[in-house]
């Protein structure tokens, strides 16, 4: 069973069972009482349990991106040294808002593992909270379960959200690897490689107060959380989530960009895991609009970001390699969460930068790093100028010390922070202003990510969310939707007019203030534009006409330029506006006069012949359009229904 087949068959499993299915939400949590990420499905579901919007549904599923980088739930530590843990996973989990409780939470778990997926249920085991007769009964009675496999637990069956937040009693279901994978006992007392954990049902039914005390919730909810590479581990009988068809790919990219061979040392072997974890953690992290930088999520995601590096070069990896990897990553993982593949290039051209600044301080870092590496004990002020003026996050150094039994001396490093903090006070004194980068954030995570129209529509209803005052005397608007593209991968941005009851603005520019937030640069020319007002945003089509016709210039030139100089010829970048292309490209001296002429009478010539590029753009487009109607359906009869009728518009003598 591959990650596909198990989405789909978790999903239809509940959907069978009266469930809506809900798209994954934002790594980035929205309610006051979230943890720093998401990390886990429940999360976006917060507001439900504590009654403070009345569910939607009564009963839910979801597939949830996760990232457990920090707070209470931190896998970090455990990162590549165990088969089970990753800093990113997925989350399968279904959810009941005061509707059923464990009686049908546990009979369906049972059934869909024993019956529908392939788990043997003679292999599986369960804990309990040690007070909950209740949950014991059904697993026994109800059923089948044999008493020595049911086991009690006290807080390790008690799942909490984060210090404070919805948390309740709950039944952890295990699967027993075999003897070869350590010792019996179950696993209450057994070894933690042969009982994998890999499914959490938890009986949702208390809040717990920033004091420490539980109250009750309003109703009695259910929630759970299966992690899919563990039980894609399981199901494939693989020795580690690293083995599944989930992560193995990666693992295969960073096995060849570094010469390495995966299972031939365990010090590589770590590293190529985390390397390979890390670049879906930073994939989806920025892919959620976390920008690095030395702050909160930024922090952790550049932390991310670097480890990747450094862990690379330990492979051996001494140029930038992760633009590759978070490639492939989005190509595994796109199809599953489709807001990756549409942010792509902002996705890996941010990635690629951070890349590239700790590039230039790496060596000289590293190499500071070695003299007290070999002094035995990295003193306080070395870590601090490691962080300062090389960019080693703390944890890093901290990490790279401990590979090779070093201390470092993290008092030090904190007492160094808290100086350089202290002066950078001073220095403000009167005040920091509110800087843009705040607006947007704050912005993008109240309201996430930009829905792009413009592959569908030119003009598109909106709702104006924010309107930020520019120190150049120009408007920044910000939309919930926009059919404007957004500056990237050496393109243009849009350019056209926001129209509301009161106003109309012309759009100069459209650039992303962060990751996945369309900016709209623009110009007032008629009244007034305000928050909260309905708009209506048009891009100026013959423009982006003009654009794309010179975007696919771009790879006519790419095309030519092989023919003529070989396969060697790779695109650098290029800039795409409407009356203009530049396609950068290397090879190793200038092309002679001939070579260009060639050059252009191939390109020119494929430019005539343009009926195959119209026919190859229309395809894509109805490919496209078809996806997005298929995505956005809530069950299988209506998936079937819609492919019938667009299969009939194209090949009619198929009915
Ligand atoms: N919310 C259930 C879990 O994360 O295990």
């Amino acid at each position: 069973m591959d990650a596909n087949t198990l989405r789909r068959a978790f999903t239809a499993f509940f959907e069978e069972r009266g469930h809506t299915s809900v798209d994954s939400a934002s790594l980035i949590p929205h309610h006051p009482s979230a943890p720093l990420f998401t990390n886990s499905g429940m999360m976006q579901f917060v507001p439900y349990f504590l009654g403070e919007e009345s569910a939607p549904w009564p009963r839910a599923t979801s597939i949830q991106k996760c990232v457990r980088l920090s707070g209470k739930h931190n896998d970090l530590g455990e990162l590549g040294r165990t088969r089970r843990h990753l800093t990113f996973f997925e989350m399968l989990g279904n959810w009941s808002f005061g509707d059923y409780f464990k009686e049908d939470a546990i009979g369906w778990a049972w059934a869909l593992l024993t019956e529908h997926v392939g788990f043997d249920g003679d292999r599986l085991w369960v804990t309990v909270h040690v007070d909950d007769d209740e949950a014991e009964a059904i697993w026994h009675e109800g059923v089948g379960l044999p008493l020595e496999r049911i086991q009690r637990l006290d807080k390790e069956n008690f799942w909490e959200m984060g210090p404070t937040g919805p948390c309740g009693p709950d039944s952890e279901i295990h699967f027993d690897c075999g003897s070869e994978w350590g010792e019996e006992g179950g696993p209450a007392g057994g070894g933690d490689d042969r009982y994998i954990e890999f499914w959490n049902l938890v009986f949702m039914s208390y809040f717990r107060h920033t004091d420490g005390t539980l109250t009750d919730l309003p109703r009695h909810n259910i929630d759970t959380g299966g992690g899919l590479e563990r039980w894609l581990m399981l199901l494939q009988g693989v020795p580690t989530v690293f083995d599944t068809d989930a992560v193995r790919p990666l693992i295969e990219v960073a096995e060849s960009l570094s010469g390495t061979t995966y299972g031939a040392d365990d010090r590589s072997d770590v590293a190529l895991r985390v390397v390979a974890d890390h670049a879906r953690s930073m994939a989806f992290l920025v892919g959620d609009g976390v920008v690095p930088s030395n702050e909160d999520r930024g922090y952790v995601v550049r932390s991310v970001i670097r480890r990747a590096v450094t862990r690379g070069q330990q492979l051996g990896v001494d140029r930038p390699f992760l633009g590759a990897l978070v490639r492939r990553t989005i190509e595994l993982l796109g199809g599953a969460y489709p807001e990756l593949t549409s942010g792509a290039d902002v996705v890996v051209d941010t990635i690629e930068r951070e890349e590239h600044r700790f590039r230039q301080t790496l060596a000289t870092g590293s190499a500071l790093l070695d003299v007290e590496l070999a002094r035995g004990a990295v003193a306080g002020e070395v870590a601090f100028k490691l962080h300062d003026t090389y960019g080693f996050p703390i944890e890093v150094t901290e990490e790279m010390a401990a590979e090779r039994g070093v201390a470092v001396d993290r008092a030090g490093f904190d007492a160094a922070m808290a100086t350089q903090r202290a002066r950078g006070k001073e220095s403000r004194r009167g005040g920091e202003a509110d800087l843009p980068v705040e607006v947007y954030r704050r912005l993008a995570e109240r309201a996430g990510a930009t829905e792009f129209t413009g592959r569908e529509e030119h003009e598109t209803k909106a709702r104006v969310l924010e309107v930020v005052q520019a120190g150049d005397g120009h408007l920044e608007i910000f939309l919930d939707r926009t059919p404007f593209y957004a500056e990237s991968g050496g393109q243009v941005g849009d350019t056209g007019t926001i129209t509301t009851d009161t106003g109309r603005a012309e759009v100069l520019d459209t650039t992303y203030a962060l990751p996945g937030l369309h900016r709209h640069v623009a110009r007032v020319v008629e009244g007034e534009i305000l928050e909260g007002q309905e708009a209506v945003a048009t891009i100026d089509d013959e423009r982006r006409q003009a654009i794309r016709r010179n975007h696919t210039g771009t790879h006519l030139l790419h095309w030519a330029l092989r023919q003529v100089l070989g396969d060697h010829v790779k695109q650098q970048g290029s800039l795409v506006g409407p009356d203009y292309l530049r396609f950068d490209f290397s090879h190793h001296g200038p092309l002679t006069a001939e070579e260009l002429a060639e050059v252009e009478r191939l390109a020119n010539g494929r430019i005539l012949d343009n009926e195959p590029v119209r026919a190859y753009q229309t395809t894509m487009e109805h490919a496209r359009h078809v996806a997005r109607r298929v995505m956005s359906f809530d069950s299988e009869r209506q998936v079937m229904h819609f492919l019938r009728e667009e299969t009939r518009k194209i090949i009619p003598e198929a009915f």
